[in-house]
């Protein structure tokens, strides 16, 4: 499995569009899980997902806005269902924190820096800010999937990352699409800065979530190798030379 391209649409079914793909994720969702089971949140875990609450709040309105200027209707329509999962996402983790008897926190500063900084980006660039939170969310919530204590955690982590490995590879086929006549050495500029966002948000979401996920048994330094790997099937599925048709 480790070395699937992530964003391949090989993996899709032949002709089956993003916006079908999202429509059908949201049809097969399944009802709540009962929250009225309560959870037990320790402090560390409890802070951490106070903030992961705010950040799947996210600023969606603008990115429709955008999506909408790109003027493809299609992809569109695939960003307000993707927009949909990412509410629903901090909806659960709002409804879990209430469960846990933990209070929502209205705004944290590393988030507010984030919208900012995706406001002000087009559309290409604003969806490679947004990578690296899909892409440290797809194992954020896979440790704690696999090893939070409390079971509703554990439900609420595993049906957000079903989203979440969904997304990575809806943006890696806009990005491709974007940067596919971009000349080489642009590429190399693009890339290298991606990696500096990428690790320098690795390492403070290591640092400042780290107590949490060592309670799931995810040290801070397997964390970021596996944040590193994936950043690295991400790139090479965006700026890969493009194989012949049907080669993938
Ligand atoms: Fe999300
Ligand atoms: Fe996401």
């Amino acid at each position: 499995m480790k070395t699937r391209p992530i964003g391949a649409r090989a993996a899709h079914h032949a002709g089956v569009t993003w916006q079908q793909e999202f429509e059908a994720a949201a049809a097969a969702r399944p009802a709540d899980p009962d929250w009225t089971r309560g959870a037990h949140l320790q402090s560390a875990l409890a802070a951490s997902l106070q903030r992961f609450q705010v950040g799947e709040a996210g600023d969606g309105a603008n990115l429709i806005g955008k999506a909408d200027r790109a003027g493809d209707p299609g992809y569109a329509a695939a960003v307000r269902l993707f927009v949909a999962e990412e509410q629903n996402h901090a909806r659960m983790l709002g409804l879990l924190l209430d469960a846990g008897g933990v209070p929502l926190i209205g705004s944290h500063w590393s988030d507010a820096v984030f919208v900012a900084l995706r406001r002000s980006l087009g559309l290409r660039t604003e969806l490679m800010v947004l990578m690296v939170a899909e892409v440290i969310a797809l194992r954020y919530y896979r440790a704690l999937r696999d090893g939070a204590p409390d079971p509703l955690v554990r439900e609420v982590s595993g049906r957000i990352l079903a989203d979440e490995e969904r997304h990575v590879p809806f943006h890696v086929d806009r990005l491709r699409a974007g940067f596919a006549t971009l000349p080489v050495p642009a590429r190399v500029v693009v890339v290298a800065g991606w990696w500096v966002l990428f690790c320098g948000a690795a390492v403070v979401v290591a640092w400042d979530h780290g107590p949490a996920l060592v309670a799931t048994g995810v040290r801070r330094r397997g964390f970021l190798r596996d944040v590193v790997g994936l950043v690295r099937r991400v790139v090479a599925d965006v700026f890969a030379v493009r194989a012949p048709a049907g080669a993938r």
